[in-house]
């Protein structure tokens, strides 16, 4: 059996050049914190034991990330990342492998990942390095004549010609928890940072007769960190640029992979059609040929086949049925069901309510806490006035039912099956099937109301 998987996450530094009130591992990336990014990656491992070491900003960063399995180490004075993992080593086995992560370092793949903590072992060091043009602000990995690592020289303490490697140290590496006990006690500060640096202990280990087994991911910029803004939003756009391709691979067409963005998982059908600037963010289900029309924002929502989404809607928490029509510009809210072949049209806002099979509602209405039959048609204005100020009520509407438009429907009450609502009605009782209510002012006609104007009228029809 393989020694159990430690894996420590360093998430103690402030990220001063975030210059933000926020702790750098709670700074976005398509919508979840940094550290949530590393913590998925980590968990695809299925670790015996999830470590993370915070202090600058610990409350916020444990209150903001939820997870059971995880034992938080708190590093009082960030001395290095060799004193970070000590922190966390009393919490580990001395029989474990312990795999290293970085708090900012979002983005790594579960297979380099898995390669790297593949290669710990009780003889052997996994230390994940990669070749970049420009290696500025990284530790360079120093080599021997015949290839072997012989350990890792910071920026800061690098000499000239140590400055010229291009491998680097991404910071991911894996070691023996039984010789980290006995190297990171006694580590020096003595270095140009003074700082405990955990790359020392590659050194160390090559000198205590162990080997360094290097391991690279697959893309480069799978192990990029985030120390300012700008090099998160251009992780931001790369790991957007490839769901965009995800997408694209699974049979949907995008009017610009640049401009779609998902935050979170979207599953798509075959022949389904993205235009510009659709964001999708938690739980997304889209069914084959769904069209999705520019500016739509479609969040935790299930849109099933042959559905047409124009453009500027918003849809949260919603489930549109096959062969439903929504927008442009309508808003379904959370626990909005619209039902096959139904209609929701411009200035349309529904929440909590199902609208069934073919119904329609056209334009600029409120439709909550609602229960719509098959074939309604809902005219234009017409609102559900569910809220007393104190409680929410129910509306029923019947198979059938016909409303005229800028109709006030208060809530409780119950229209009937094919019943008709006069235009500007406001509804206060139940409405019987097959029954007609006008609930409005009667409209009086008077005549002579203006006066003649004087000769005007006589002369008409002279030239
Ligand atoms: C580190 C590596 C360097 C590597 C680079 C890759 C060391 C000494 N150097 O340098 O070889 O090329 O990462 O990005 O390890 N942290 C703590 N507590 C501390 C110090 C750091 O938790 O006391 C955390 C930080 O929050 C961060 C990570 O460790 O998540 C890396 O620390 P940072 O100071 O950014 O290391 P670098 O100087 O970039
Ligand atoms: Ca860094």
């Amino acid at each position: 059996m393989a020694a159990p998987l430690h894996i420590v996450v360093l998430a103690a530094g402030q990220g001063s050049r975030m210059k933000s009130a926020l702790p750098k591992v709670l700074h976005s990336l398509a919508g979840q914190p940094l550290l949530h990014h590393v913590l998925d990656a980590g968990r695809s491992l299925r670790p015996d034991g999830l470590h993370v070491v915070i202090g600058h900003g610990a409350e916020q960063v444990r209150e903001k990330t939820p997870g059971s399995d995880i034992q938080w180490v708190i590093q009082k004075e960030q001395l290095g990342t060799g004193h970070a993992v000590a922190q966390a080593l009393p919490g580990i086995p001395e029989t474990a492998r312990v795999l290293v992560l970085y708090g900012d370092v979002p983005l790594t793949s579960a297979d380099t990942l898995s390669r790297l903590a593949g290669v710990i072992s009780r003889e052997s060091l996994g230390l994940l390095t990669v070749n970049l043009l420009d290696p500025a602000g990284y530790g360079r990995i120093i080599r021997d004549r015949h290839g072997a690592v012989t350990g890792i020289v910071e920026q800061k303490d690098a000499t000239p010609d140590q400055l010229v490697i291009t491998e680097v140290n991404t910071g991911l590496l894996g070691a023996p928890a039984e010789r980290l006990k006995e190297w990171l006690p006694a580590l020096s500060s003595n270095n140009a940072q003074g700082e405990y640096y955990l790359t020392d202990i590659i050194a160390l280990a090559r000198s205590e007769g162990l080997g360094v087994e290097v391991s690279q991911p697959d893309d480069p910029e799978e192990v990029q960190g985030v120390n300012n803004r700008v090099q998160l939003s251009g992780l931001e756009r790369w790991f957007q640029r490839r769901q965009a391709e995800a997408l694209m691979m699974g049979g949907a067409s995008l009017a610009d992979p640049a401009r779609v963005d998902v935050r979170g998982r979207v599953e798509t059908g075959q022949d389904v059609e993205i235009d510009v600037n659709v964001v999708m963010e938690g739980e997304v289900v889209i069914g084959d040929r769904v069209h999705i029309g520019p500016n739509v924002v479609l969040r935790n929502c299930r849109i099933s086949a042959d559905a047409r989404i124009e453009a500027n809607s918003v849809i949260e928490g919603a489930r549109v049925d096959h062969g439903a029509a929504i927008g442009p510009f309508a808003r379904l809210r959370p626990d909005a069901l619209i039902g096959p072949e139904a209609r929701v049209g411009n200035f349309v806002e529904i929440k909590k309510s199902s609208i069934g099979r073919g119904s329609k509602v056209n334009h600029l209405s409120y439709v909550g806490d609602t229960t719509m039959g098959t074939g309604v048609n809902v005219g234009a204005g017409t609102i559900t006035c569910n809220y007393d100020g104190t409680s929410k009520h129910h509306t029923t509407v019947r198979d059938g039912a016909f409303i005229g438009s800028n109709t006030s429907l208060v809530a409780p009450v119950t229209l009937g099956e094919r019943s008709l609502v006069g235009a500007g009605s406001t509804i206060t009782r139940d409405v019987g099937d097959r029954e007609l209510a006008v609930a409005r002012g009667r409209q009086r006609n008077i005549a002579d109301w203006v006066p003649a104007e004087d000769g005007l009228d006589s002369e008409e029809g002279d030239s």
